[in-house]
């Protein structure tokens, strides 16, 4: 089941255009579908994060596009500030500084070491480490976190706690590299979802929980 928020106040659109050729999301669409993260897809994604690790901070620290991150915790989250949170594609910790403030635990995963090693070292516990693979038990996980990160449905299904939730957000809407609607992280993930959207910002976010049988 699919339920549209309205916009949150002050919603814009973000101007650059990455389309569907974007290589990004050419790889976001198949691993979304099931496809392997093979090495050769990982050391594509490492190169490319390592090489736009030093600016990523500068170039991406806009109040305008962790808004859809601040206002998916506000309207679309039912977790409370204990649960037990996990930021998987975290980068330089952008999304890690909201999260922080939000929950007393998480921790920030990413496969490119250059991007985890920018983030600010108060926000945390960090880990270097694989979302296709992750070092952590079965449902584990009480509120997964995609930042502008790849979805691993099978992964996502394993990790969440029964009453898990994943938050998916888009920074910049359609134009993100990285991206999914709300329509298609319904389709890909496993079993019954229910999913809770809506946009902030210049992006778009998601909320979703297995739906109770
Ligand atoms: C577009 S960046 C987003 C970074 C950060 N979430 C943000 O929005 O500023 C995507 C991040 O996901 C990481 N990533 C890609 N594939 C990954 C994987 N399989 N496991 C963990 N991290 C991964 C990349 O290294 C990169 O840091």
């Amino acid at each position: 089941m699919l339920t549209e928020l309205p916009e949150a106040p002050g919603t814009t659109r973000a101007r650059t255009f990455a389309g569907p050729e974007h290589p990004m999301r050419v790889i976001t669409n198949q691993l979304a579908a099931g496809a392997e993260f093979t090495p050769e897809i990982a050391g594509q994604v490492v190169e490319l994060f390592s090489s736009m690790a030093a600016e990523w901070t500068a170039n991406h620290d806009k109040p305008e596009k962790v808004a859809p991150l601040r206002d998916a915790l506000e309207r679309g989250l039912r977790a409370s500030r204990d649960a037990r949170c996990l930021e998987i594609g975290s980068g330089t910790g952008l999304g890690t500084r909201v999260l922080s403030g939000h929950f007393d635990r998480v921790v920030a995963l990413d496969r490119t070491m250059a991007m985890l090693i920018e983030a600010p070292p108060e926000l945390g516990p960090r880990m270097h480490g694989d979302a296709s693979r992750l070092p952590v038990a079965d449902g584990s996980i009480d509120v997964l976190v995609h930042l502008n990160m790849f979805l691993f449905p099978a992964e996502v299904d394993r990790v969440l706690a029964p009453s898990g939730e994943l938050i998916w957000v888009n920074t910049s809407g359609e134009s993100t590299p990285i991206h999914l609607t709300a329509e298609a992280i319904h389709d890909a993930l496993p079993g019954e979802w229910t999913v809770t959207h809506s946009r902030a910002g210049t992006g778009t976010w998601a909320v979703a929980t297995r739906t109770p049988t």
